[in-house]
């Protein structure tokens, strides 16, 4: 049996601008998941996970058939099997065994974390010519699909491309465009950019703020949110936000509900492009911090997916001396990520803690985010 990792991320800047066609950038953990595979003959598909006491075994030939009555976890391995098959790529049989490290729930992209360390293991068994577009896509697939989530790519993205010390900037648009896998992305102006960030040298570090309060992209809110965008989208003739060229044009949408919506895509994405540059530069990375706040202001007021909890988080965590702060990830829940300066990372996170704690909320995790590696093979 050999392993592969794929690890979970926290992105930096741009939230719910990957469905629309636009920019992101974000950094990988160094918390990851842990995918143990090897091959079989007989046709099936074994799923073990030192998280959960059952075991799942499917008939490669029937994982769509029986996709409702496996259990959820499983439906994350057994949909990257699915998507490789449905993709022709034949698959004889598995055994998987699965431990995860990155918190679920909160933020962190602990699903693309399994679907990404399934799905590059069974590329390196099944598929070694795939490239790394495909890979990213078909754990997407797999996550779309078979589990019903619909995320766009920034998780499955960050997960397989992120390199340690960096954060990747991705224009989703011309990544699906023209990406083959053969880009290191280190060149400027590619579709994917690894861009320095060495918070270490400039005494800052990143905290992550963990609400304890879990969010299911399966539900609701998030396909909500992607539907008003692409009716937003529609409305003022365009294929994607990604395409409206100024605030100007937004504050002509009639729908007042979509012209919020459409604000904090068209305004994220000036966020990411901005934070780019001052990175790019070399610049004091304290630089971002109001940048940060105001994406998260803008999570807060026009797209509305924030949470009180995340409000105070991101409150208490500026008050205590973070340069700026923001909830992460889809929304309804899971993570605020605060920049901080090195002597200040103990203050700000007891602040935050008596803050939920005299709140009534549940003592909150919190921890440091390293800029971390990408999927790969271990052992
Ligand atoms: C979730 C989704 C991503 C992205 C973010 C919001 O993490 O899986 O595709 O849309 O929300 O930026």
């Amino acid at each position: 049996m050999r392993t592969w990792v794929a690890p979970g991320r926290v992105n930096i800047i741009g939230e719910h601008t990957d469905y629309n066609d636009g920019f992101v950038l974000p950094i990988a953990l160094p918390q990851v998941v842990e995918c143990g595979a090897r091959v079989r003959t007989d046709g099936r598909v074994c799923v073990v996970s030192e998280q959960r006491d059952d075991s799942v075994t499917v008939e490669v030939g029937e994982l769509l058939a029986r996709r409702d009555e496996v259990p959820g976890w499983s439906r994350y391995p057994l949909g990257v099997v699915a998507e490789f098959v449905r993709r022709g790529h034949p698959v004889s049989g598995i055994d998987l065994e699965l431990d995860g490290a990155v918190p679920i729930g909160a933020g962190l992209s602990s699903s693309a974390a399994l679907s990404c360390a399934v799905a590059i293991a069974l590329r390196d068994l099944f598929a070694p010519s795939m490239s790394r577009f495909e890979l990213i896509d078909v754990a997407r697939a797999a996550e779309n699909d078979y589990v019903g989530a619909p995320t766009g790519l920034l998780d499955q993205s960050a997960s397989v491309l992120c390199t340690e010390g960096h954060a990747l900037f991705l224009d989703i648009r011309r990544f699906g465009e023209t990406e083959d896998g053969s880009s290191d992305g280190n060149e400027r102006g590619s579709a994917h950019e690894q861009i320095p960030f060495d918070l270490d040298a400039f005494g800052l570090r990143l905290l992550v703020i963990d609400t304890g309060q879990t969010h299911n992209h399966a539900e609701g809110g998030y396909a909500r949110r992607r539907a008003e965008c692409e009716a937003a989208a529609a409305a003022l003739g365009v294929p994607a936000l990604r395409d409206v060229p100024s605030l100007d044009v937004v504050d002509g949408l009639a729908d007042e509900v979509l012209r919020r919506r459409a604000r904090h895509v068209v305004s994220e994405n000036a966020r990411v492009l901005e934070v780019v540059e001052i990175l790019r530069g070399g610049g004091d990375p304290r630089a971002i911090g109001p940048i940060l706040t105001a994406g998260h202001v803008s999570l807060r007021e026009d797209f509305e997916i924030s949470t009180a909890a995340l409000d105070t988080a991101v409150a208490t965590a500026r008050a205590a001396g973070a340069h700026g702060a923001r909830m992460v990830g889809g929304g309804f829940g899971g993570s605020a990520l605060a920049l901080v300066d090195h002597d200040r990372v103990d203050a700000v996170a007891d602040a935050v803690r008596e803050k939920f704690l005299a709140s009534g909320y549940s003592e909150p995790r919190t921890f440091v985010a390293t800029p971390s590696a990408g999927a790969r093979m271990v052992i």
